[in-house]
């Protein structure tokens, strides 16, 4: 198979139409599998319950080249079941775990010739997107509902190295107590919208949330989970029923405890102690794991800096990074079922 003729290290985290995507349709209680089509474009009713109530939930995953030229994803069951999640929440049909895997792999395979070669910290990344298509006036769910899984090959994140990022507390909340954080439910993204500009127009990478109740503990960021070194070198995770339980947070833990001995510690983190952490880092399928240097807090207009600093990523950050790309890689060995061959 002959790979496109794309400038692999220079490319961007943006949409390149590629040749196939994976589609499935929901009616009268059934999903029927149209599989690979060629056609990027989606035609719908104007009444489409998605356009009015934003009855929609999408997935973001990776597939990439190894060493020895297969293209692997990486847990793509932990997608699938987050999907079924976000699925429930939102009055939407269920996907069975397999047919999301799937569908996945099919649109991997079929797009082989867009997946970036080994080396050129390109990726291939996957966006499966499930709305409600049917036609809804009243508020209530769509009776019919779109599955797809489209891919576009995306740069890497870190152009010139791993450089620590500036983040600063949002005015704003991410999520309701008790709402849709932790699904990956599109209107979450849709209110974040103007924090995200907000944060940017200030000169910072995102948004750190805190927790809406009573604005004492730290969340998650826009896109991204956080986690914590802290002074005896333990991984601190916060811990809460609103923060979108990141695949990529959850291996890094898991990497963290299994791999390199490190104590994990989830719990409720509160803001004031992010003075006395050492490192922070920020992670999830784009960045893998991006170090945070410094906090800014608009409220007070103090600055919480991370000793790691704003040049170096911090040492834990540093091994826990390093450990989760050589097994993603296939370098090092990984714990059974986190990888998924396509080819
Ligand atoms: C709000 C939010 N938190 C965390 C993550 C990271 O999750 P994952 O590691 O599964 O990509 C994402 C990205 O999907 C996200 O949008």
């Amino acid at each position: 198979m002959e790979k496109k003729n794309l400038d692999w290290a220079n490319l961007g985290f943006g949409y390149t139409k590629t040749d196939y995507r994976w589609q499935a349709r929901w009616a009268n209680g059934e999903w029927t599998k149209d599989g690979l089509v060629t056609d990027g474009n989606v035609t719908l009713s104007e009444a489409a319950c998605v356009f009015h109530y934003s009855q929609s939930c999408f997935e973001g995953m990776k597939a990439y080249t190894t060493k020895d030229g297969h293209i692997v994803t990486f847990r793509p069951d932990q997608n699938a079941l987050r999907m079924q999640n976000s699925c429930r929440r939102l009055e939407m049909p269920v996907l069975p775990v397999d047919t999301f895997v799937e569908a996945v792999k099919e649109t991997v395979r079929a797009n082989a010739a867009w997946v970036p070669p080994f080396g050129t910290g390109a990726t291939f990344y996957i966006r499966p997107v499930m709305i409600g298509s049917g036609i809804q006036i009243g508020v209530a769910p769509a009776h019919e509902f779109l599955f797809r899984v489209f891919g576009s090959p995306v740069g890497s994140y870190f152009k010139g190295g791993v450089k620590p990022i500036a983040l600063q507390v949002s005015q704003y909340d991410r999520a309701a107590p008790r709402g849709t954080g932790h699904i990956k439910a599109g209107l979450n993204y849709a209110m974040s919208l103007y924090p995200t500009m907000e944060a940017h127009r200030a000169g910072y990478a995102e948004n750190v949330y805190l927790d809406p109740a009573t604005r004492t503990y730290v969340e998650e960021t826009g896109g991204a989970n956080l986690l914590f070194v802290d002074q005896d070198n333990n991984l601190i995770v916060p811990k809460s029923d609103s923060i979108l339980p990141s695949v990529t947070r959850r291996s890094l833990v898991y990497v963290g405890e299994h791999y390199l001995g490190l104590k994990v510690i989830e719990r409720q983190v509160k803001f004031s102690e992010l003075k006395d952490m050492k490192e922070c880092a920020l992670c999830g399928t784009a960045a893998v794991l991006a170090p945070v240097g410094k906090i800014h807090d608009p409220a007070t207009g103090n600055d919480i800096c991370f000793p790691s600093g704003m040049e170096e990523i911090g040492p834990v950050s540093k091994k826990i990074r390093e450990t989760l790309l050589a097994i993603q890689s296939c370098e090092i060995e990984a714990p059974e079922g986190w990888i998924c061959q396509v080819c």
